[in-house]
């Protein structure tokens, strides 16, 4: 385990370098990220390249032992590229260009951008190549599914779908195109969406454009990294993967890559309504599961945030250290904080680093010091990983759907994960989140929420769990589209109405309203969003709408399909109704739950083939107490305990 830092040797006076470099050092800095915006000091002038500045900044860290991961620079053109070559900027979606002074804004498609960003690659990777001080290989920065409208890219849309249908033909069935008169007769005719509401335009069009963008960024990566490849075999490689409306697919983006990077800003308001989810800790289940292995926080929370929005409050005292344990001990091997000091300069200015303007040590400069110290001594850890016995399936392709279609009000994607995730948390399991084509049969329990896009070889993967005694949940709006995001000629939830045993006589998108279900039990939960009315084959009623005109009908079902069971959940609920049925799962298929935990604990237990380390953390605002079966050795507090009392967003680490 390994604390970094992001620098901008570029933003200060070179006369600072060293002095940061000795600071850091003292803290217990091990590694630094640079380069990813500095492509005008890289190449300050067309075909000159300037190294020596870096060479200085690598030269000087390393002989404090602080290793560095070097950027190819290509999020930030400079602006000579740009005057020379003005259509490497990307169009937006109303058609116009966007004005540069901001960063990111190059089209990854464009050739002549491509041509440079080869160039000035190749020349970093021939004058780094060998040198010990380089630890690792960033790929640009954050790369989005950008939706750029240039000529370029409406040229390789048009490519891409003719490759992928073959002719107008095809693509005009593929987009059902004889709605509205929409069918193309030549292929300039094919527009990606524009920025006229997007409810108005063809959700097929819409996925497929969404696809090729997100394919136009793991095309980029897999260029760049056989630029690097073939000047370098050994540095690990990796790009840094963040939240955002243009996610790219992540499992293809990472597909060639060494490694998976994350920017990882937990929000800084843990909600006051204990009724909402708040499981951040799904992302990082989520970024250990793209290469199923140990992975980077290359950006970790600092400061207060806010530039292109208001400042956020300041990280609570616990949080600097806890976020960067929980990012550990759930599969981060190194975590890197942005940045090492607020900039002074630019947009930025208000995204805080650890150290302030001043550049004096602050509050959170003293926590980061003491993490540094902390992880030094959890290097017993090193060798142990995560096993889970449940797993939650996440889709790029229902999350983009949903996003191009939003079901009804309140309906979220990744609020169904999280709050399958949470529940899973509260009872203290370790959770796995998985694609949708990953190998099942190590798990006891799979949830795959609203897969709402149809793949042969997914639907495939959840039978054969199933059929070899899985247990499996499915919930509503799954199974509702064909490939091309088209509606399907059959009651839902179509390709899986086999395996729950059942289908949706009717649904009824209530959106904010309210109903109540009831289990088999007799509790009472509310719902919302959405209704499906399940009429049962094979499967038996879980929980049936205990109110209006949808009284005593099917909600939620459960069905023995060959040597497994395949669950159902036809509405959406408040947390009791997830908690008390992921309490019956686990029950069910003998997975160890931790009962009684505090609102907000959160555990992960690492193993090794002899020990078994639970890392209880508390993420809250309150104090928790957590009574332990039998006295265990702390690796925190190196002494034997009978309980542990957590601080808000403190850490805890007893060996089993
Ligand atoms: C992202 C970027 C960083 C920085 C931070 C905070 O994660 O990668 O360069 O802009 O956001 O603003
Ligand atoms: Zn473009």
């Amino acid at each position: 385990m390994r604390i970094g830092v992001d620098y901008y040797p570029e933003q200060w006076d070179k006369a600072m370098w060293e002095k940061d470099a000795e600071t850091m050092a003292r803290t217990g800095v091990k590694l630094i990220r640079i380069g990813e915006f500095a492509w005008s000091r890289i190449e300050p002038r067309e075909g000159e390249f300037d190294f020596t500045w870096l060479d200085d900044v690598i030269g000087i860290f390393s002989a404090y032992a602080i290793g560095t991961i070097l950027c190819t620079p290509t999020n930030c053109p400079p602006l000579w590229l740009y005057e020379k070559y003005p259509e490497i900027i990307q169009v937006g979606s109303d058609g116009v260009r966007i004005r540069t002074g901001i960063r990111g804004h190059r089209c990854i498609n464009s050739p002549v951008f491509r041509t440079y960003a080869k160039r000035v690659t190749e020349q970093m990777i021939r004058h780094y190549s060998g040198k010990p001080a380089v630890a690792a290989w960033q790929i640009d920065n954050e790369l989005e599914a950008y939706p750029c409208s240039c000529d370029v890219c409406k040229g390789k849309f048009r490519d891409w779908l003719l490759d992928k249908y073959n002719d107008l033909d095809g693509i005009n069935k593929a987009f059902g195109n004889s709605v509205w008169s929409g069918e193309y007769s030549s292929i300039t005719q094919i527009q990606p969406p524009t920025d006229y509401p997007q409810a108005w335009q063809n959700p097929a069009l819409c996925l497929d454009w969404y696809r090729f963008r997100s394919d136009s960024a793991a095309d980029f990566v897999r260029d760049t990294t056989l630029t690097i490849r073939l000047e370098d075999t050994k540095v690990p490689i990796t790009t840094n993967a963040h939240l955002c409306r243009d996610n790219p697919d992540f499992y293809k983006l990472f597909d060639l890559l060494d490694f998976v990077s994350f920017d990882n800003y937990p929000p800084l308001n843990i909600p006051a309504d204990p009724d909402e989810y708040y499981s951040h800790a799904f992302y990082l289940d989520l970024m250990r599961g793209i290469k199923d292995r140990n992975f980077c926080i290359m950006e970790q929370l600092s400061g207060p945030t806010g530039c292109w929005t208001p400042m956020s409050p300041a990280p609570r005292s616990g949080m600097i250290m806890g976020y960067a344990l929980q990012a550990f001990v759930r599969g981060a091997d190194t975590v890197l904080h942005f940045r090492w000091r607020t900039a002074l300069t630019g947009a930025e200015m208000y995204w805080h680093g650890i150290l302030d303007h001043s550049n004096t040590p602050n509050r959170r400069f003293l926590e980061f010091s003491d993490l540094c110290k902390k992880v030094a001594q959890l290097n017993i850890l090193d060798n142990t990983y995560i096993v889970s016995d449940a797993a939650i399936i996440y889709s790029p392709e229902a999350e983009a759907a949903f996003r191009i279609q939003p079901q009804t009000e309140g309906f979220s994607y990744i609020k169904q994960l999280t709050a399958f995730h949470s529940a899973l948390t509260k009872f203290g399991a370790n959770i796995d989140v998985v694609p949708s084509n990953a190998d099942l049969s190590r798990y006891k329990l799979v949830i795959a929420p609203s897969l709402h896009i149809n793949k042969k070889e997914s639907t495939e993967n959840l039978y054969r769990y199933v059929i070899n005694g899985g247990t499996l949940v499915l919930t509503a709006r799954s199974g509702v589209k064909d490939e091309h995001n088209n509606c399907i000629m059959d009651t839902l939830p179509t390709v899986f109405k086999e395996l729950i045993g059942a289908d949706v006589a009717e649904y009824d998108p209530i959106g904010n309203g309210k109903r109540t279900i009831r289990d088999f039990a007799g509790n009472e939960y509310e719902c919302s969003q959405w209704c499906d009315i399940m009429r049962l084959s094979t499967a038996r009623a879980y929980a049936e709408y205990n109110d209006g005109e949808y009284r005593c009908m099917p909600s939620v079902t459960m069905n023995r399909y060959c040597n497994g069971v395949a669950y159902y959940v036809g509405t959406i609920c408040r947390s009791d109704f997830y908690e008390d049925f992921v309490s019956n799962l686990m029950m069910q298929t003998g997975i160890p739950k931790l009962k009684g935990l505090p609102r907000g604990v959160e555990v992960t237990t690492r193993t090794n083939s002899r020990d078994e380390y639970i890392c209880f953390f508390n993420n809250s605002e309150e104090s928790a107490v957590i009574p332990l079966p039998k006295p265990m050795y702390s690796i925190i507090s190196s002494i034997g305990k009978d309980k542990l009392e957590l601080r808000p967003f403190e850490m805890d680490i007893v060996r089993k």
